[in-house]
């Protein structure tokens, strides 16, 4: 029996799952990501963890066909080098090469929401489609662009960075890129809170105030469940959100005419609380032609879609 190993590396966890040929997980696991060092550790970490855990399955690194791993972040893909990757400290970080000290196994580097993009194809919400963008709204905003039935990475890394499209333009918060006002600073898990901690200082009547003072904090599902109470403020900043995220959708929907736009990522477990506003903007911006043929629905495959797009790549390259 063979196997490909998926690695998902997130600014807190790395994902793993042993996978089989047709797409079935056979394991899954995941440890704490080790940032020491500007994230110089991480490669030795993941080949620690796979000998690990391929000793304990008893499978050797011969039955493996590949490891592909995703990272958040713009990829050399040809090389496997990650240009730059922010939350962990990556520059010009040659993770392929790195593995491949530690492993006995060809690893492939493909960015994380690109991955995320291909699970989804390959087993989960885009399994009928072949024309498809993929969005994961987590700490940050990553997408994915299926064209064709291949993720597209683009000349230098930036294929399918759809977080770092302008959402406000010349105005905003300041985002990781360097930018602002990209959609990452409204959409994200981080961008939902930022717009909560901004509300209650001008708003005394929310009830997201009684939240954060309960509790200390805020998070984006606070956010969501306080608004299906009832909170006007925080119905209001998901029908923000869900407006730009809709009509950055609908653009590039107009550019790709994809039959699918997946909504992955932590806070799309809002479900049909995000999913429905995000569809009213998306109609209200988009080309009707573009919308007549564009189902826009949830990720099925929820945190495996990044492992699962991993193996699927490892898949496509070496052809079983
Ligand atoms: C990064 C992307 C990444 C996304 C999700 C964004 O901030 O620019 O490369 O895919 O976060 O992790
Ligand atoms: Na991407
Ligand atoms: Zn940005």
């Amino acid at each position: 029996e063979t196997y490909i190993i998926g690695v998902d590396i997130g600014g807190t966890a790395i994902k793993f799952a042993l996978i089989e040929e047709d797409g079935k997980i056979n394991h899954k696991w995941e440890i704490p990501t080790e940032r020491k060092d500007q994230g110089s550790y991480i490669p030795e970490q993941i080949a620690k963890s796979v000998k690990e855990k391929l000793a304990e399955l008893h499978i050797t690194e011969q039955q493996i066909l590949g490891i592909g791993a995703g990272a958040p972040g713009y990829v050399d893909v040809q090389n496997g080098v990650v240009y730059e990757a922010i939350n962990l400290g990556w520059k010009d970080f040659h993770l392929k090469q790195r593995l491949e000290e530690f492993l006995n196994m060809e690893a492939y580097i493909l960015n994380d929401a690109n991955l995320a993009a291909l699970g989804e194809h390959w087993t989960g919400a885009g399994r009928d489609s072949d024309q498809l963008i993929a969005v994961t709204l987590g700490t940050g905003v990553g997408g994915g662009i299926i064209v064709n039935g291949e993720v597209i990475n683009g000349v230098n890394g930036t294929g399918g960075e759809i977080g770092h499209i302008t959402a406000t333009p010349h105005e905003g918060p300041k985002c990781n890129c360097g930018r602002q006002g990209c959609i990452e600073t409204y959409a994200s898990a981080t961008g939902i809170t930022r717009q909560a901690l901004h509300v209650i200082e001008t708003d005394q009547n929310t009830t997201l105030k009684d939240e954060y003072q309960a509790k200390g904090k805020l998070s984006s599902k606070d956010v969501f469940e306080q608004a299906a109470k009832g909170d006007q403020a925080a119905q209001s900043i998901i029908d923000y959100t869900a407006d730009v995220l809709g009509k950055m959708l609908a653009d590039l929907a107009v550019s790709i005419n994809p039959s699918k736009i997946i909504i992955g990522g932590g806070v799309s477990q809002a479900g049909e609380q995000l999913l429905q506003p995000v569809r009213k903007s998306f109609h209200s911006y988009a080309l009707k032609r573009v919308a007549d043929v564009c189902q826009i629905v949830q990720a099925e495959l929820g945190n495996d879609a990044g492992v699962a797009g991993a193996a699927y790549y490892v898949k496509q390259r070496k052809q079983f």
